[in-house]
């Protein structure tokens, strides 16, 4: 089973990585940032409640989170494996995840540690670009696009997250030191950590990662 879970700081790489290897293992790329700017989008409750939080870097209450997550996991694609991206963030978090996947007879496979220094990552979340249309993820210098401010996939304009302005993004690794590297020390406990480096090249890094992967049954 592929039941994967990617876990580090903000701009680490995870979404970009995700979506690759989503699309090459044909499990379904699961990232809860990504569900909750949805909901913004559209204007749902749930939406509303969460953009506070969202916008400032700090995190939705855990209990949010898992339910999103309890939902998700329960249809059909989510069956032959998946990748968490941003998904279990804190302690309580993923002892409720480890408690839903012992509901549902089934467990993580590996929780890869996608490590990057934090000068990376901040040139990393300063230049990112996002297509409005199709969510594909670009970098003013790293991964520009053909056209400034145009995705190179389907054409839709480019934006910037509120949450990549510099005072968010500070926010965001306070909370990320805060809350969640714990969890690195807990999955390692489990035995089911494996750490990547993402401080390089996208191309390099997702080797390990397919490597990784392809060694998961
Ligand atoms: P979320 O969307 O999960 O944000 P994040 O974890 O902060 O992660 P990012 O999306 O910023 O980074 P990434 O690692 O995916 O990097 P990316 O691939 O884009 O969460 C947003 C918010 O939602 C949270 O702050 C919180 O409020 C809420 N939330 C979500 N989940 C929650 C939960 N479980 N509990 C509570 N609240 C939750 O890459 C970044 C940039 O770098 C891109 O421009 C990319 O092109 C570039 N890049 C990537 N890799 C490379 C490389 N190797 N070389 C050069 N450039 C690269």
């Amino acid at each position: 089973m592929k039941n994967v879970v990617f876990l580090g700081p903000p701009g680490a790489g995870k979404g970009t990585q995700a979506v690759d290897l989503a699309r090459k293992y044909g499990i379904p790329h699961i990232s809860t940032g990504d569900i909750l700017r949805e909901e913004i989008k559209a204007g749902t409750e749930l939406g509303k409640l969460a953009r506070n939080y969202i916008d400032d870097g700090n995190l939705v209450p855990d209990e949010l989170a898992v339910d999103i997550i309890r939902k998700r996991l329960q249809k059909e694609d989510a069956g032959n494996g998946y990748i968490l991206d941003g998904f279990p963030r804190t302690i309580p978090q993923a002892e409720m995840l480890e408690h839903l996947l012992s509901e549902m007879g089934t467990e993580l496979s590996r929780v890869i540690y996608l490590d990057a220094p934090e000068d990376v990552i901040i040139k990393r979340l300063s230049g990112r670009r996002i297509c409005h249309q199709c969510g594909k993820i670009f970098h003013t210098v790293n991964m520009p696009p053909l056209k400034p401010g145009i995705c190179d996939a389907c054409g839709g304009e480019l934006y910037q997250r509120p949450d990549d302005e510099p005072e968010a993004i500070r926010q965001r690794l306070q909370v990320y030191r805060d809350k969640t590297e714990d969890l690195i020390q807990w999955y390692a406990d489990r035995r089911l950590l494996e750490r990547v480096d993402a401080g390089i090249a996208r191309v390099e890094t997702y080797k390990k990662l397919e490597e990784i992967l392809s060694r998961l049954q």
